[in-house]
């Protein structure tokens, strides 16, 4: 009888700690039924030997071929799905005026579910083929392509965590795409939340409902309190944009006379479960009431180079204990790619750590101590997005989900400059985060099952 549903044997790069990696040389990876990592073997390991005997040959032995590792899947935290349809485009103008300019119009149109499902279709596809094996995702605020979106991740097999987007502000929203009213904007999130539970009984790597207040400027005080009541009666994720541009900063400054960390927590809706995307304004007190919610921050790196007018300063936050994980933002963010968001993340904050202004000295022209690096960036993608939604992903070790893309290095229109055969695995996988490309990426494995994979 043989215990384990897959065994696969290679080398695995994991976050051992948010600046240490660490590598599981030809280690081999048990999977059980349920898509979980049961056991991790290493070659020195007494049964190594006798489980190679016993699974090698089969159809349930997954060997690595020479120049393949097994890196976990990322954790994209934060999605725009129908901004896929506008990616690359728009990027020009300022927050504000880009959203009244050219997002709302676009969303609007996710009331036609046909157009809803081509983009679904193909913005969860593209996530998986870069990688990404769980997202957490803006819809719309339509609750039927909401809900579109939510059957879309569980068939195609992505880890999806989705919110019904609400916005019900009369002055701040167009008269063509918001909420009914209020009432209707929290039934209909209340309706959604239930039917996501139940699509979630028959999704085997899970789908999740996520309580979505678009952004304070987009809600009325009674839906934000309601939206708050709505998460802690079904225990349900939150996510929404915080202090992210100086005009929604001052905004919300202006309406509340406090900052936006504030102002959702007086709403209930700063929790365990709860994502902000951005967070570039967060004050010392702001970052401590996320660290005692247990609130994480959406880094969007990308993103923010457009629509932020800063740099958000990472390593502070992650100092002060705030978790942290990695969001594309599509279409604030160009990219599907969180190894593009990776890079952006290292480079933005050298740039910060550094300073811009060539008319100031150099000691005065950066913030000390901002930089992180490329093993910290893949920390935020991987193992601190899988804690930011408190799931046991973003690992791979024992008893997490068996959520891996498999990383050919040999493709030969994306090969990987590896020169030297005895080549440093630090070195490798490092090369690996700046170099890969999605024609790397050969497979792609959530809960077990291979949901991608590129001939
Ligand atoms: N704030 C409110 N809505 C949005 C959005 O769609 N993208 C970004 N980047 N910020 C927002
Ligand atoms: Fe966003």
């Amino acid at each position: 009888m043989k215990k384990y549903t897959r065994i696969f044997q290679g080398t695995a790069f994991s976050s051992k700690s948010p600046k240490e990696i660490q590598i599981l040389k030809e280690h081999l990876f048990c999977i059980n039924a349920n898509g979980m990592i049961e056991r991790i073997v290493a070659p020195e390991d007494a049964d190594y030997q006798p489980l190679l005997d016993t699974y090698q040959g089969g159809e349930n032995f997954h060997r690595l071929a020479d120049g393949q590792y097994f890196l976990p899947g990322f954790v994209d935290l934060h999605v725009h799905a129908p901004q896929w349809a506008q990616a690359g485009t728009a990027l020009d103008i300022p927050l504000y005026d880009w959203l009244n300019t050219y997002t709302f119009p676009i969303e609007s149109k996710f009331s036609d579910l046909n157009f809803a499902k081509n983009v679904y279709q193909d913005v969860v596809s593209t996530l998986l083929a870069n990688g990404t094996t769980t997202a957490l995702y803006f819809a719309t605020v339509h609750k039927e392509a909401s809900l579109l979106l939510a059957e879309i991740c569980a068939e195609k097999g992505q880890r999806g965590l989705v919110g019904k987007v609400v916005m019900d502000h009369l002055e701040q929203t167009p008269d063509y795409y918001r909420d009914a009213d209020t009432q209707t904007a929290l039934a209909d999130t209340e309706e959604f939340i239930l039917a996501v539970k139940e699509l979630a009984m028959r999704t085997k790597q899970g789908v999740y409902p996520v309580v979505t207040p678009r952004f304070i400027p987009s809600c009325t005080d009674d839906a934000l309190k309601g939206l708050g009541e709505l998460a802690a009666k079904h225990d349900t994720y939150v996510q929404s944009h915080c202090s992210e541009s100086d005009w929604e900063h001052r905004y919300v400054q202006n309406r509340f006379n406090k900052n936006d960390a504030f102002a959702l927590h007086d709403f209930g809706l700063l929790r365990d479960k709860s994502v902000m995307a951005h967070c570039n304004f967060l004050d010392d007190y702001d970052a401590e009431l996320f660290a005692e919610t247990g609130t994480a921050v959406c880094h969007c790196p990308i993103s923010n180079a457009y629509f932020a007018n800063s740099v958000i300063p990472i390593a502070h936050l992650h100092a002060k204990g705030v978790e942290i994980g990695l969001g594309s933002d599509i279409s604030g963010g160009f990219s599907p790619s969180l190894f593009d968001n990776a890079r952006q993340a290292v480079i933005s904050s050298r740039m910060l750590e550094d300073g811009v202004n060539t008319a100031l000295p150099a000691e005065e022209r950066g913030v000390p101590n901002s930089r992180i690096t490329i093993n910290e960036a893949f920390y935020f993608a991987t193992a601190g997005g899988g804690e930011s939604v408190s799931l046991p992903i973003g690992r791979i070790a024992e008893n997490y989900a068996w959520d891996v893309q498999i990383i050919d290095t040999t493709i030969e229109t994306a090969k990987l400059p590896l020169y030297n055969a005895n080549e440093d695995l630090q070195d490798i996988f490092q090369k690996i985060m700046y170099l890969v490309r999605p024609e790397n990426i050969r497979e792609v494995w959530v809960q077990g099952e291979k949901v991608h994979s590129r001939m």
